[in-house]
């Protein structure tokens, strides 16, 4: 089990992802500002791990405005809220767990132990989320075959959620049936997810991984080195169009092409119903000097310009099926996608 997140003494602490795999540091919490950072910096990262830092986040900014008063105003509640919903657009989990604290605000507002109800709920958010990580894991384990050759995009692991992970997760309980699996972890620039995170998370658990230039991937399924990808989400749409790091739509599109199926593991707080298609979808644009230096060393000239999409949208055409706490979705997506929400 990796410590990632964990909550003492009204202070949340996270484990500093920037700095794995070298270092482990630990960043302390205790203001909303604290949490704020945490998410935009990329202190934490991955949907379902950013939904569960706001939710806790949460807790900490109705205990600042607490402070010297009684009752709080709906619009200072709210307040709390956007400032957490304007940190990082694309993980539809953000405005989920948020959501799911406010009702619980508004539910119990006059209870004079309302923070302790607020961080219950929190914890409740956190722990569902490595239940239903392992739950679908064990059903998309049942999607891989003895010797497959798996390739993954980004950290959709442990790290990514509250623990356990989702792709990753499927992976770890195919292996946990003694099914021998070979995963082949793109680097994804410009952050390393999958070479400093990925490829961590699945040594540590001795399963045999690989890591590939994310400029790779045509060359392996052309080779016929790939019998299945799996890749997480950060927002599926109600068609079934879905946002994960950058670089999954080329992936997904090579994956067609060479008959390969490709499966994203996610859990139903990562679908959003209320969006028809992808086209929907806010795409984070983060600073373009991310992808000018690589661990503060530049590699461009100073005045070169660069443009950095956090995500991008693949077609729910090049999607086999979705694996879910509650099941796998085949198609129609759209008929299966609605069903999760009645
Ligand atoms: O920018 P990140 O690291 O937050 O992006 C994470 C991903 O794109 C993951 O693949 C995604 O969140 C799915 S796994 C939780």
């Amino acid at each position: 089990m990796i410590d990632h997140i964990y909550w003492k003494n009204d202070t949340l602490f996270l484990l500093d992802q920037r700095m794995l795999p070298f270092k482990k540091v630990y960043v302390r919490c205790n203001t909303l500002k604290d949490i704020r950072d945490a998410i935009k910096n990329m202190i934490i990262r991955g949907a379902p791990l950013i939904g569960i830092v706001a939710a806790y986040g949460f807790v900490i900014g109705i205990k600042e405005l607490l402070k010297n008063k009684r009752a709080l105003k709906i619009t200072e509640v709210k307040r709390v809220s956007e400032q957490l919903l304007q940190t990082r657009p694309t993980a539809v989990n953000l405005s989920w767990a948020i959501n799911r604290m406010e009702n619980t605000f508004n539910k119990y507002k006059a209870s004079h132990n309302i923070l302790e109800v607020l961080l219950n709920e929190a914890i409740n958010i956190h722990v569902e989320d490595i239940e239903n990580n392992r739950m679908l894991s064990l059903f998309g384990a049942e999607l891989i075959s003895d010797g497959d050759r798996i390739l993954t995009h980004c950290n959709a692991g442990a790290l990514a959620m509250g623990g356990y992970g989702t792709a990753l997760g499927v992976i770890k309980a195919a292996c946990e049936a003694k099914k021998k699996i070979k995963v082949f972890a793109t680097e994804t620039r410009p952050y390393f997810q999958g070479a400093r995170l990925t490829a961590w998370e699945l040594y540590r658990e001795g399963i045999d991984v690989e890591v590939v230039p994310d400029n790779h991937v045509g060359i392996l399924c052309y080779k016929g080195l790939i019998d299945k990808v799996i890749v997480g989400a950060d927002r599926i749409a109600l068609n079934g169009d879905t946002a994960n790091k950058v670089g999954t739509y080329m992936i997904a599109l090579c994956a067609h092409k060479h008959n390969i199926p490709f499966y994203v593991a996610a859990p139903v707080s990562t679908f959003d119903p209320e969006l028809k298609d992808g086209s929907l979808i806010p795409i984070e644009e983060r600073n373009g000097n991310e992808v000018k230096h690589f661990k503060n060393i530049p590699i461009t000239l100073k005045n070169i310009k660069a443009r950095y999409y956090s995500f991008d949208v693949t077609d729910h055409r090049y999607i086999s099926g979705f694996i879910t706490e509650k099941g796998i979705i085949k198609r129609p997506f759209k008929k299966y996608i609605k069903m999760l929400f009645t």
